[in-house]
């Protein structure tokens, strides 16, 4: 873990040089404020990690790197107001501190900053970083939309769920890959298997904020515990807690589903889902994406010393609890 630091280091310095203008100050402070909060930064210091990878140094790509940290902060807050969640990284979102209008426009002008701060990568690469974060945006738009639709859908599919969260989640951190295999002028092989890497930790990584929404620690999480059960998000536990309660012919979980007391729906989800043994389900299939994506990793011409880094970030990922 400790090979982590110095690159998240160095990024929170750059962002931290990163002043939005101070009016209108209903635009910009909410950007101010929701930057500020933390995270965990793993986007852009997995654009910096394989930037280094394949031969950059960290510098070549921090503008790359900060469109995307941008990008996803863009998308947190349109997500939160889509959501109606009422915390992210343990504050208040911006919709609840401001109003659903101010989110909306200062979420807009953030995504325009990140195409600005794209635009400042070597003029050589900005074409295919271009292209990238233009079909990566519209994908997570996609997910975004799917990921609502299942809401008032009763039956969804495992195999829908993760091509749902490949685009809502994934294909992000592809793209913060393949943006340090664009900088660093990879081969297209490498490029692919660098995206193929991400895509495949992505879908792993949403499965584990999936069971962190409801069984994380709220002291930790940041968010609110039990979020995904009160707006029937169809994620991984509930949909296969659909399937085995079917299978017992169970009628608890259609009880739970008409449950109106959100703290009283959220603890009966709790209890079900752990009878039903659904978490150590999520658990496997975490675990199967990460070793895809571990194998994704191997076939990259680098040598073993050069991944290793790539290799920890992803073991600390799932060890997470926010
Ligand atoms: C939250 O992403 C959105 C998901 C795709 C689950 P992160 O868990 O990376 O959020 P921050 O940036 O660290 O707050
Ligand atoms: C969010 O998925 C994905 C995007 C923001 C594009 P979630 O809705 O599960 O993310 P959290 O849990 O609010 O961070
Ligand atoms: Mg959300
Ligand atoms: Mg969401
Ligand atoms: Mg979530």
């Amino acid at each position: 873990m400790h090979s982590i630091k110095p690159l998240a280091n160095y990024f929170e310095v750059e962002l931290g040089k990163y002043i939005f203008p101070t009016t209108p100050s209903n635009l910009y402070d909410p950007l101010s404020y929701f930057l500020q909060l933390g995270g965990k930064r793993i986007r852009p210091i997995l654009t910096l990690m394989a930037a280094e990878m394949f031969g950059s140094k960290k510098e070549s790509a921090i503008h790359a790197s900060m469109a995307i940290e941008l990008f996803h902060n863009f998308s947190l807050i349109h997500d939160d107001i889509m959501d109606k969640a009422p915390l992210r990284r343990g504050q208040e979102t911006v919709h609840l501190k401001w109003n659903d209008d101010i989110a909306i426009l200062s979420g807009d002008v953030l995504l325009i900053k990140a195409y600005q701060e794209l635009a400042k990568q070597d003029r050589n690469h900005v074409p295919a970083l271009l292209n990238l974060f233009n079909q990566t945006a519209v994908e997570v738009c996609e997910g975004q939309q799917l990921d609502m639709d299942f809401e008032g859908r009763d039956i969804v599919t495992i195999e829908e769920y993760i091509e749902m969260i490949r685009l809502k989640t994934s294909v992000l951190l592809g793209c913060a890959l393949e943006f340090g295999a664009i900088i660093s002028n990879a081969s297209e092989e490498d490029s692919l298997l660098i995206y193929e890497f991400g895509q495949n930790l992505g879908i792993a990584f949403q499965i584990q904020d999936d069971i962190l929404d409801l069984f994380g620690d709220p002291k930790k999480f940041g968010k609110q515990i039990g979020g995904d059960i009160i707006s029937n998000k169809k994620t991984i536990l509930l949909l296969k807690a659909i399937e085995l309660a079917k299978d017992l012919k169970s009628d608890g979980l259609s009880m739970m589903m008409q449950v109106t007391d959100s703290e009283m729906k959220i603890n009966t989800a709790k209890s079900l889902f752990t009878s039903l043994g659904v978490i150590d389900f999520a658990r496997e299939q975490m675990t199967y994406y990460q070793q895809k994506a571990l194998k994704a990793l191997e076939k990259i011409s680098v040598t073993s010393e050069n991944k290793k880094i790539l290799i920890d970030l992803s073991e600390y990922l799932f060890q997470r609890e926010i």
